[in-house]
């Protein structure tokens, strides 16, 4: 077996995505920031969409000092009027939009029995309608530049049932739903619609979903959970390991070049095999 690790290593050459503008929501943190870092390394101005400045300016300033072409506004998806006037703007601004990668998501583990309005339509909103947002605002500028490609993070829990996940896994399921209808209904515009369900990769914000709410008192299952969690990488992910934010980025990278081009309502699992070999929870 190589000695290199496979994240180490970049199949794709420079320059593969001169010229390309690709707007990244979520894309300062977690698997966005990976996305939103191979992207300008392969020659991409990125613009990185997020809800608090503090962590896409750190992102933008981060990509900028490698040398690579990044920008970024404040954003929450969920805002229909503000996600049409971000498009506009970064179309105004750049001329075109390529790419837009909808990996804005939030969620939470919590029992459905008791789960309020409030939590169901706070994850619904960010999941679903932002995604569906995005992508209609950005499909008028790229069916005028005569094309473009949407990619859109969905999961693999709702393939079977996932306790405590009513609203997340209902969400993703209505992404890979609307991946598969704008795909249909945009290719005469030449816009390629797809999605990956990432498996585990363990950033902050998957943390932060295991998480209790902050005077609960309950117990944070990450920490309490973190050692059975290494074995289980080992054992019950058949490949071997955690997921990476490059991983992810890798499959979207294939997405944004010239080998994307027949790609369309694709949705790629990219779990190292997880989803097939899970024990119900
Ligand atoms: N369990 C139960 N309910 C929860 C919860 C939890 N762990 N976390 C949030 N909620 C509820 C809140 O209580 C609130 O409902 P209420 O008004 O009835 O009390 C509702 O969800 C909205 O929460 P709030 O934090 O105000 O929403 P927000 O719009 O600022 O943020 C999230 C929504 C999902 C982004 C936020 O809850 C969050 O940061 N989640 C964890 C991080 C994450 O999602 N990472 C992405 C991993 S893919």
């Amino acid at each position: 077996m190589s000695k290199v690790a496979a994240n180490d290593l970049s199949v794709f050459r420079p320059g593969l995505l001169n010229g390309q503008v690709a707007l990244i929501t979520g894309g300062g943190t977690g698997i966005g920031l990976g996305i939103s870092e191979l992207l300008a390394e392969l020659g991409a101005h990125v613009v990185i969409a997020s809800r608090r400045p503090a962590n896409h300016e750190a992102a933008v300033e981060a990509i900028r000092a490698r040398g690579h072409a990044a920008s970024s506004v404040a954003l929450d998806v969920r805002d229909q009027a503000a996600v049409q006037s971000v498009v506009q703007n970064v179309a105004t601004t750049h001329g075109r939009i390529d790419l837009l990668v909808n990996n804005a998501a939030g969620n939470f583990y919590a029992p459905s029995a008791t789960l309020s309005p409030n939590a169901w339509k706070a994850v619904v909103e960010i999941d679903l309608y932002g995604t569906f947002y995005c992508s209609q605002a950005v499909h008028s500028v790229m069916k005028a530049q005569g094309g473009g490609r949407i990619v859109s993070t969905s999961m693999t829990l709702h393939y079977r049932g996932w306790p405590l996940m009513a609203h997340a896994t209902a969400a993703k399921a209505g992404v890979d739903a609307l991946t598969r209808t704008l795909a249909v209904e945009w290719a005469p515009d030449r816009i390629r619609v797809n999605a990956i369900a990432p498996g585990p990769i363990p950033t902050e914000g998957v943390r932060k979903a295991f998480a209790p709410p902050a005077d609960s008192g309950a117990p944070d299952l990450f920490a309490a959970a973190e050692e059975k969690m290494a074995e289980y990488a080992r054992t019950g992910i058949p490949l071997g390991r955690w997921g990476t934010p490059r991983d992810i980025a890798n499959m979207v990278a294939f997405l944004a070049s010239p080998a994307g081009d027949w790609i369309t309502g694709a949705i790629f699992v990219v779990d190292g095999g997880e989803w097939l070999a899970k024990a119900p929870s």
